[in-house]
């Protein structure tokens, strides 16, 4: 039986009402933890810029280091449905430009998909990657690529005129062809009249619980940042993998320093 995750799966999963759990991965090891845990979907986010590769914001991130990223993350999880998550300027200057770019998550990662920022004014690059086969999952809301033009990161369609505007992306999205839409950063009223009004699976993250799916960052997840460091309302530790990291480390250093590591059975001696 084909066990893989498909576009067809994920618009199955909406029409029987099943959550979709998407969650972002950076390389093949995070990449194989969530696909043994069942995540149907790994995004390989531009938020690795600022939660593992140490950028101040996704601004930074290029097109080889996404490209990079996504093919390890192919190499740990082969049946997971993975989302190229393309950089910024990577897409928004010219559609053939844009398409060439998106063709590359296909052809040398072995994504399934590639997921761009934007609404209405991204409609001529979606629709000719859509027609050229390549998935697209859009971008809604709270744009991280577009900070600089917003002055920061704020919940987005409070007021009447950013909703409906809202509204009107999500639906030009849906008509434009994408197989899905991260909408991040809105009201939850909101997210869940769009996923009400729209054809394909909608995924939140800070959009409440009644979107088709949720999209969560691993690094927030698994606590990789240091306790008492900033984490987003729509985020929650699982784990606090940071603290056990620095301890198992900690431990080691100490028992190099002591002569305790490495013992007998760690080393070899000349005898077989
Ligand atoms: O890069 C990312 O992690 C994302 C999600 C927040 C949707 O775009």
């Amino acid at each position: 039986m084909n066990t893989k995750t498909t576009v067809r799966t994920l618009q199955a999963k909406k029409a029987r009402g099943e959550k979709i759990v998407m969650l972002t991965a950076y390389d093949a090891v995070t990449a194989r933890w969530a696909a043994e845990a069942g995540c149907d979907m790994l995004l390989v986010g531009d938020s690795m810029a600022n939660t593992v590769l140490g950028y101040p914001t996704t601004i930074p991130l290029t097109l080889e280091e996404s490209i990079f990223h996504t093919s390890a993350v192919r190499r740990g999880a082969p049946d997971a449905f993975v989302v190229g998550d393309m950089t910024f300027m990577s897409y928004q200057l010219d559609v053939n430009d844009a398409v060439r770019n998106a063709g590359r998550y296909l052809k040398e990662c072995g994504a399934d998909a590639v997921k761009l920022e934007g609404g209405r004014e991204m409609l001529p690059v979606i629709r000719r990657m859509v027609e050229v086969g390549i998935p697209v999952v859009g971008h809604i809301g709270l744009l991280p690529q577009s900070i600089n033009k917003d002055g920061g990161y704020r919940i987005h369609g409070r007021g009447e005129e950013e909703a409906r505007r809202l509204t009107e992306d999500a639906r030009a999205l849906d008509e434009a062809g994408v197989c899905s839409f991260c909408m991040e950063g809105i009201p939850r009223e909101l997210a869940a009249a769009i996923t009400a009004s729209v054809g394909v699976p909608t995924i939140g993250i800070g959009a409440g619980g009644g979107c088709d799916g949720q999209v969560q960052v691993i690094a927030d997840l698994l606590g990789l940042a240091p306790e008492g460091g900033f984490l987003p309302r729509h985020a929650k530790n699982y784990a606090r993998l940071n603290e056990i990291a620095v301890a198992a480390i900690r431990q080691y250093a100490d028992e190099v320093r002591q002569g305790v590591f490495p013992s007998e059975a760690n080393s070899f001696s000349s005898a077989k």
